[in-house]
């Protein structure tokens, strides 16, 4: 596997330096990679400086972030958004906020596939949509084109926002807590949508989340992330069986307990009081 994505990230906000500290990440081609942390550690930011998406809020960004062997951090404005949105793409964790509440579902599949095709093709984009509603587990039904957002159920909300995400099936889909806002069942659904997606499209993932059991069911690799540096990374079975760091082991150690707990509930002949 060669490395589609490598970074070397520090970042800088106007009131806040020091953000990231030379941040190294690599992601290859057609590889899921879990970033973990606490809140604050600085997730979202790494998600929007790798999407060239700090830039307005005045965040200094230094180093370099190799898609390809280019580094984006060199682009203009112009060619960043090429690469955005048809190669690299970004789920977040509202789905309803991140839905033009005003706009027919149909409506705004059409202006994400017009936004990167091009004459002829953007014709076709009611074909492609309701093809990849299917593939979403959506009602592939113009119907359902019509409906808005509010009419949508928070996990309905976040697969259009995935099918809008790979609508030009991007190399790379960079989710930020994509499952926070979801019930545990409809958050194990998007997981397995998240592995059909990698498995059929060969789409490379940079899945982020404070919730190290998700990633671990979905990720061949994590870091962790600390106070804005990584302090470990490496494949998730040898995280789990070998940590190296005190930091890594406490939080193994939390997960554990929990699921361990839980599990312990679930045993039919279970012993434990409820
Ligand atoms: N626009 C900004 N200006 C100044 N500081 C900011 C800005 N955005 C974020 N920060 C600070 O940068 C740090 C990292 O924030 P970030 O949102 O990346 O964390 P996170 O790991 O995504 O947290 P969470 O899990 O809560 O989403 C935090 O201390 C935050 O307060
Ligand atoms: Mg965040």
């Amino acid at each position: 596997m060669s490395a589609l994505l490598e970074t070397r990230l520090s970042v800088d906000y106007p009131n806040k330096p020091g953000v990231l500290g030379d941040v190294r990440l690599t992601v290859s081609e057609g590889e899921m990679v879990g970033l973990v942390g606490e809140s604050g550690s600085g997730k979202s930011t790494i998600a929007l400086a790798l999407m060239r998406l700090l830039e307005h809020k005045g965040a200094a960004i230094h180093g370099e972030v190799l898609f390809n062997g280019r580094d984006l951090l060199q682009l203009r404005a112009k060619e960043m958004r090429q690469i955005r949105g048809r190669e690299i793409a970004l789920v977040l964790q509202s789905p309803l906020a991140s839905l033009n509440p005003a706009l027919r579902i149909g409506t705004q599949m059409s202006e994400a596939w017009r936004a990167h095709a091009s004459g002829a093709a953007s014709k076709h984009w009611k074909v492609q949509a309701l093809e990849l509603f299917e593939r979403v587990s959506l009602p592939a039904e113009e119907s359902f084109l019509s409906r808005y957002p509010r009419q949508l159920s928070v996990g309905q909300a976040q697969r259009v926002l995935i099918a809008m995400a790979v609508l030009h099936k991007p190399r790379l889909l960079i989710a930020d807590e994509p499952t926070s806002a979801l019930d545990a069942v409809t958050q194990s659904e998007i997981l397995e949508l998240f592995r059909r997606l990698n498995r059929e499209m060969n789409m490379a993932m940079l899945f982020i989340s404070h919730d190290l059991l998700a990633v671990a069911s979905l990720c061949s690799r994590i870091a962790i992330l600390q106070r804005g540096q990584i302090i470990e990374s490496g494949p998730t079975a040898q995280m789990f069986r070998d940590p190296r760091t005190a930091d890594t082991r406490a939080l193994l150690e939390a997960v554990l307990r929990n699921s361990s707990a839980v599990a312990e509930f679930a045993r039919p002949e279970s012993t434990v009081r409820r």
